[in-house]
């Protein structure tokens, strides 16, 4: 599935859509794409939507930044993992990663190449690309059942929101 993000506000829409549906509880996402693209926003994006509150703040440093959501799902554990500077496979298995992705919870992963073979299957890969305008071409790439049927949950929901929302203004003009 391809999708074109205008802007945040859009990719913030299609976050909230993924975050609304039961596989958002129990599962993993990589991002992939260039500096800038947009990883941490969508990331930042879906943690609100699950109910995660208080300051999110880039991993980058840490490899790992962990978070409660309590939301509509219930109280779910959150992952979200930075690879950009991961480069010893020992780390892997010394900070515990393998039982986190065994373990129930959602395990978001920026620069999931980066964590090489140890990475489990993705049941969403999210692929951003930023275009000449600024805009973002999101490509959504399902890994597993459970992914493809949470992709397709999200997309009736965005069918939905453009049907019932195609005359509202598609921003307010505030640049923050
Ligand atoms: N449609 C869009 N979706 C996401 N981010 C966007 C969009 N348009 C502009 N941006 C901006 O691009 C930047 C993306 O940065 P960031 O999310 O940190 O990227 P990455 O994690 O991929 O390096 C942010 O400043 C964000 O506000
Ligand atoms: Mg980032």
């Amino acid at each position: 599935m391809q999708l074109r993000w205008d802007t945040e506000a859009d990719t913030q829409a299609f976050a909230m859509r993924l975050a609304a549906c039961a596989q958002a509880a129990d599962a993993t996402v990589t991002l992939h794409g260039d500096l800038g693209a947009g990883k941490t926003t969508f990331v930042r994006h879906l943690l609100q939507a699950m109910g995660v509150s208080g300051r999110i703040k880039s991993p980058t440093y840490a490899v790992v930044e962990p978070h409660q959501a309590s939301g509509p799902l219930g109280d779910v554990a959150v992952w979200h993992f930075d690879f950009y500077r991961f480069d010893d496979p020992r780390e892997w298995e010394d900070a515990g990663f393998r039982d986190v992705f065994a373990s129930r919870g959602l395990k978001l992963v920026e620069w999931p190449d980066n964590a090489g073979p140890y990475l489990p299957v993705a049941d969403l890969a999210i692929h951003l690309l930023t275009q000449a305008d600024d805009s973002r071409l999101a490509r959504l790439v399902p890994g597993t059942e459970k992914g493809a049927t949470w992709l397709a949950a999200a997309k009736a929901g965005q069918a939905h929101a453009d049907s019932s929302a195609s005359a509202a203004p598609a921003s307010n003009g505030d640049t923050p």
